[in-house]
């Protein structure tokens, strides 16, 4: 059996001449947790961009090796395409739509299904993960804490319904005890949906 990600003697190029990644290469199986370890500037955040796509928007791009998802060839898809197919990146830094409220800024996670009975499944599953964003789905996101917006936007990403998360650095900048029940609530969740993850801590 093959992984659901596959990721093959990747090299990655930024701006045509800055050579970042060279020889990448990583499982991430159905169901698991798979850590990317590595010092700053060794490429993790690198790595993830190239898997979900959003190198793109950084004039980076794939230039050997090969990216495999469920068996499909996608390292030449938009990030949209991929979103479809099943991946859902959560990029470092807590990037929530600050003007909007937890509710809409998860409904503008659903893709097609921002609105309509599907919307309020998948609503009702990350409220159930994620009690707290059900006690604040009516306040405005940027007045939301730290530890808040991460739960947002690990919740928001879960709106697409992947089967594989990338998560960049959810821990950074809250509590040894915060980061815990974070990642406490990832572990459950892989379990419960048979979801993969590829961590960086
Ligand atoms: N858009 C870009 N254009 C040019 N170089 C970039 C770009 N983004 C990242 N780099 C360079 O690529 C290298 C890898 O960066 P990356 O952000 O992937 O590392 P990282 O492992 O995620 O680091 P950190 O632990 O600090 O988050 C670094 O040398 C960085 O300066
Ligand atoms: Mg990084």
């Amino acid at each position: 059996m093959s992984a659901l990600l596959e990721v093959r003697n990747m090299e990655v190029v930024y701006q045509d001449v800055i050579l970042v990644l060279r020889g990448v290469s990583l499982d991430v199986p159905e169901g698991a947790i798979v850590s990317l370890l590595g010092a700053n500037g060794a490429g993790k955040s690198t790595t993830m961009k190239a898997i979900s796509g959003l190198l793109a928007s950084e004039l980076g791009r794939v230039t050997h090796g090969e990216i495999r998802f469920a068996g499909h060839r996608i390292d030449q898809l938009k990030p949209q395409e991929r979103v479809r197919l099943g991946i859902a990146h959560v990029i470092e830094g807590r990037r929530v739509l600050e003007q909007l409220t937890v509710e809409e800024n998860l409904r503008a996670g659903g893709l097609g299904a921002a609105r309509g009975p599907e919307a309020r499944r998948r609503l009702d599953r990350v409220y159930a993960y994620f009690p707290l964003l059900k006690a604040l789905r009516r306040a405005v996101s940027g007045y939301c804490s730290g530890g808040e917006q991460q739960m947002l936007v690990i919740g928001r990403a879960l709106m697409s319904a992947p089967r594989l998360l990338l998560l960049d650095e959810p821990s950074l900048g809250l509590s040894p005890l915060l980061a815990g029940e974070v990642f406490r609530t990832v572990q459950g969740v892989s379990r419960a949906e048979k979801l993969s993850v590829l961590l960086v801590e």
